[in-house]
């Protein structure tokens, strides 16, 4: 039967298992892949495993709840989808099951630059929970600022703007399995954009020209007002640098090991990113996260929030917007069992597992 949820997918590693049955070995290839040697990609799931949590026992839990606020929106969980390209490489719905599922658990998703839906029919399909809009500044400045236009009218509530891929990383994986996007997916929110010329040199002078940088920091939230979230931070001097140039809020970030290998994980970055911002904006992680007990260590290292990447595609190859649903559900409620038998009964209680 299309799309129904398998009886053996109890956790996010499953969902990974049945996922790589399912695709072609290009597309595996793509998804799973990462730079180089995949040294950043494997530390990032291997580091939130190190940490051991600190129990505490027979606490009232009767009004324990995981809810959050982010940009001034009410949550019931930490748990967002984060920014990933080309879903209909996945699922003939591509975005729209993806969006599908994010209202039903109403949860926020964060719409890529390279989505393969149009982001006005993603909207559609999202019911009213969060959408936020994922920008790359393109070379053309024009066409960028349109494209905030179009994400504002559609009711899209933040930019993310991601600033740690101004190059494709090297990656060896998808390199050697030849993959190239088929003819039926396309980055169509990026129709009429004039690519650049192509050019085998990462010094390219034309290329070196269009690379975004503070500036346009300053002009993105010059033709804005919705607020402005930097992806892809992992130093604490560039989150100050983020803040001065009024970010309203960072995501620590490695591109899911996917731009330069040797990149810290994000595990070990978040504490020098929360010390730096000081609670002035939220700060939220993604990267290597597949437990309910991975997004409790998040929260507890002062994470408000954290995004789930691959593990919501491996939901959507295995089945469509049931298994994107079934995905975010079981990291929710592996993220409520880990707080009972902490004793952690909201989030801001989540620091106690830390330390003894
Ligand atoms: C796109 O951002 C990718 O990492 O493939």
């Amino acid at each position: 039967m299309p799309d129904a949820i398998p009886a053996d997918a109890v956790s996010l590693a499953d969902y990974e298992r049945l996922a790589s049955k399912r695709l072609i070995a290009k597309n595996l290839a793509y998804l799973n892949g990462g730079a180089a040697d995949m040294r950043t990609l494997t530390a990032n799931t291997e580091s939130w495993n190190k940490q051991s949590l600190w129990p505490r026992v027979l606490r009232d839990f009767e009004k324990a709840n995981t809810q959050t606020t982010l940009l001034g929106r009410k949550l019931n969980s930490p748990v967002l989808i984060a920014p990933t390209a080309y879903h209909k490489l996945f699922h003939p719905e591509g975005e729209l099951a993806t969006a599908t599922a994010a209202s039903a658990l109403r949860v926020p998703y964060i719409v890529s630059t390279q989505a393969s839906v149009k982001l006005e029919d993603i909207a559609e399909k999202a019911g009213g929970m969060p959408l936020w809009f994922q920008l790359y500044i393109q070379h053309d400045k024009d066409f960028t600022k349109n494209l905030v236009r179009r994400a504002e009218k559609a009711g899209y509530e933040a930019i993310v703007l991601t600033v740690d891929a101004p190059v494709h990383g090297i990656r060896n994986d998808e390199q050697r399995s030849g993959f190239s996007l088929p003819a039926n997916v396309e980055p169509v929110n990026l129709r009429g954009l004039t690519p650049l010329p192509k050019t085998q040199s990462a010094f390219d002078s034309t290329l070196l020209a269009s690379l975004p940088t503070w500036k346009d920091v300053e002009w993105l939230k010059s033709i804005t007002s919705l607020p402005v979230l930097i992806k892809g931070i992992l130093h604490p001097a560039d989150a100050t640098m983020a803040i001065e140039y009024g970010a309203d809020g960072i995501m620590v970030s490695n591109h899911g090991g996917r731009t330069l290998d040797q990149l810290p994980s994000t595990r070990e970055t978040l504490p020098h990113i929360v010390k730096a911002v000081a609670g002035k904006v939220p700060v939220l992680v993604d990267g290597g996260i597949r437990r309910g007990t991975d997004v409790l260590q998040a929260i507890a290292l002062g994470a408000d929030a954290v995004l789930l990447g691959r593990p919501v595609i491996h939901g959507l190859t295995t089945a469509g917007a049931a298994g994107v649903a079934h995905v975010l559900k079981l990291v929710q409620h592996e993220l409520e069992v880990a707080m009972l038998l902490t004793g952690c009964r909201n989030l801001s209680e989540a620091s106690s597992t830390l330390t003894i």
